[in-house]
């Protein structure tokens, strides 16, 4: 079966808690309002592929328990294949999420049956005939490592977005055709703070220098985006945004944009505007995938 993209990664069932700000130590803090929804930086990413047309496939894992049985049914309503989504262990991965009255948010993740995904759950079949693969770090990393490059052996191009942040051995960065950041994941991998334009100018630069055949793309909030190619080091201003309400999953929708715009061949100065039109649309609502927009909703953008 030929897919567009094929995403290897996470699901998390996501508790979202609108507060206005957080608790100190000690202290017991009155929040707003509570959701409860699907999510993991993996589902959501195919989520915003699936939403924008593409065909995908999903390969991950579950656990035996609702919260499995609401991330399945996320992905069947959104036409991504689940046949390679594995049920094990009692418990699924969830991500506690505090939307802040800025929108900004922290999560802290329990990995639940996102770390039982093993090599062996890797088939060289889902890259015979699908010509993008993307990975982020909520999955163990030697199973990302493995799939990098047996997906590399058939020639697909390779997303990495490298969140949350941990070290990538310099092999396995040689095979990444797009690594996607934002200035915290960075700051990390650059060891050295990025907080402004300048900072990820200068660590996408760095970052290229170790992978002079990929591209970096560091996303920086409302300072729009910095990408490194062989070419250049440019600067993308974000698209205005009325009203933020929650930026959960935005990193990821702007990666859905920019899947999207590999698979049409689009060039990155395109791309990137285009993908951040996506991720400004998300931030207007609450949570992840149901925030996503449809193609048609994010057309216009193009024209
Ligand atoms: O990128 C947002 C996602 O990060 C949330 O859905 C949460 O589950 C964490 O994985």
């Amino acid at each position: 079966m030929k897919y567009d993209v094929v995403v290897i990664g996470s699901l998390n069932y996501d508790i979202l808690i609108q507060q206005d700000r957080l608790p100190y130590i000690g202290e017991t803090f009155i929040g707003n309002e509570l959701l409860m929804m699907p999510g993991g930086k993996g589902a959501n990413q195919a989520v915003q592929c699936a939403k924008l047309g593409l065909k995908v496939k999903f390969i991950g894992c579950i656990g035996n328990d609702i919260y499995g049985d609401e991330l399945l049914k996320s992905l069947k309503n959104n036409n991504i294949s689940t046949d390679n989504i594995y049920r094990r262990g009692s418990n699924s991965g969830i991500g506690v999420v505090q939307i802040l009255e800025s929108g900004d948010y922290c999560s802290t993740i329990i990995k639940g049956a996102n770390y039982l995904l093993t090599k062996e759950d890797i088939k060289d079949t889902f890259f015979e005939n699908s010509p993008l693969v993307i990975f982020q770090s909520e999955i163990p990393t030697e199973v990302v490592e493995y799939a990098i490059s047996r997906a590399k052996f058939y020639s697909c191009k390779i997303i990495v977005n490298n969140a949350p942040a941990r070290s990538i051995p310099a092999a396995i960065l040689k095979q990444i055709d797009y690594l996607i950041i934002n200035e915290t994941e960075a700051t990390f991998m650059a060891n050295k703070y990025v907080e402004d334009i300048n900072d990820a100018q200068m660590c996408a630069e760095e970052l290229f220098k170790n992978n002079p055949s990929g591209t970096v793309i560091i996303t920086l909030g409302e300072n729009g985006a910095v990408f490194a190619d062989a070419n250049n080091v440019t600067h993308h201003p974000a698209v205005f945004c009325p009203q933020v309400i929650d930026t959960t999953g935005a990193g990821d929708s702007f990666i859905g944009g920019i899947a999207w715009s590999i698979i049409q061949n689009m060039p990155m100065n395109e791309a990137i505007p285009f993908a951040a039109a996506i991720s400004t649309y998300s931030i207007q609502k609450y949570g992840g995938q149901s925030s996503f927009p449809m193609l048609s909703e994010v057309q216009h953008v193009l024209k």
